[in-house]
């Protein structure tokens, strides 16, 4: 379904793009943006992080307790399908989470439960098996560097905390939530920290990585130039 010629008239069916940066640096709305574009798949791999934290949270494990959160993610059969326009709907043990995976209470523990290893290692090799068939964009943080090493196109999106924090504020207040733009820029700030600094997969970019800061980029500008790094390439 997804080998259809895409507008760059390129062979798409080992295409595989990463797109990594911190949180709330546009990964998921560009990453959603190009996919469509390209007519690949979408896959934010946050969305499968927080489906684990929302099922432990459920079960009633300690999103600190490592060895239950990886019997948890071996037994709780996380799942992935692609629904018709490439978007893709995460399962727990064949359900889909979606609605759940932004409650407050999975925010607070999903950094907890993406530093354990193993629990890494569970959504990892999942992931590969997802990119297999190519014609995908996946994001999160440790795409290129961990997941898909050998992707032709790595991108890292970078921006200043003030810019992200602008934007992560408006979207929330936009969904209803009254929440002060400091608290905002100090979550931002702290989750950097935590992602950045924590021993396994730290979020960094490949050294390869098309690294871009989208501070005053439009969304269409940044996918306009990431569009531009897919034509140079024409996945040889
Ligand atoms: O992008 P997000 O805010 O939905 O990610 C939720 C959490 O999952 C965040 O703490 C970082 C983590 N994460 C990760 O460790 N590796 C990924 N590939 C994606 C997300």
């Amino acid at each position: 379904m997804y080998s259809l010629a895409n507008q760059w008239g390129v062979g798409v069916s080992s295409a595989v793009i990463a797109v990594d940066g911190p949180v709330a640096s546009g990964k998921t709305t560009v990453g959603r943006l190009l996919a469509q574009r390209l007519i690949y798949k979408f896959l934010d791999t946050g969305a499968m992080y927080r489906a684990i934290t929302w099922a432990a949270l459920e079960a009633g494990v300690s999103p600190k307790d490592g060895s239950r959160l990886v019997r948890l993610a071996q037994e709780q059969r996380m799942g992935v399908v692609f629904q018709q326009d490439g978007q893709a709907a995460v399962l727990v043990d064949g359900r889909d989470v979606a609605a759940y995976l932004r409650e407050e209470r999975v925010e607070q523990s999903v950094s907890l439960v993406s530093q354990v290893s193993g629990v890494r290692d569970i959504l990892v090799e999942l992931q590969r098996r997802l990119a297999e068939e190519g014609s995908i964009v996946m994001a999160g943080r440790d795409i290129g560097t961990v997941v898909l090493p050998n992707a032709p196109l790595k991108v890292f999106l970078i921006a200043s905390v003030a810019e992200r924090a602008r934007r992560r504020h408006a979207e929330r207040q936009a969904s209803g939530h009254s929440v002060s733009y400091q608290d905002v820029m100090e979550d931002i700030a702290k989750r950097d920290k935590l992602d950045s600094e924590r021993k396994v997969a730290p979020l960094r970019p490949a050294t390869d990585a098309y690294v871009m800061d989208t501070d005053g980029l439009s969304i269409e500008m940044v996918v306009g130039r990431i569009l531009e790094q897919v034509r140079q390439r024409q996945w040889a």
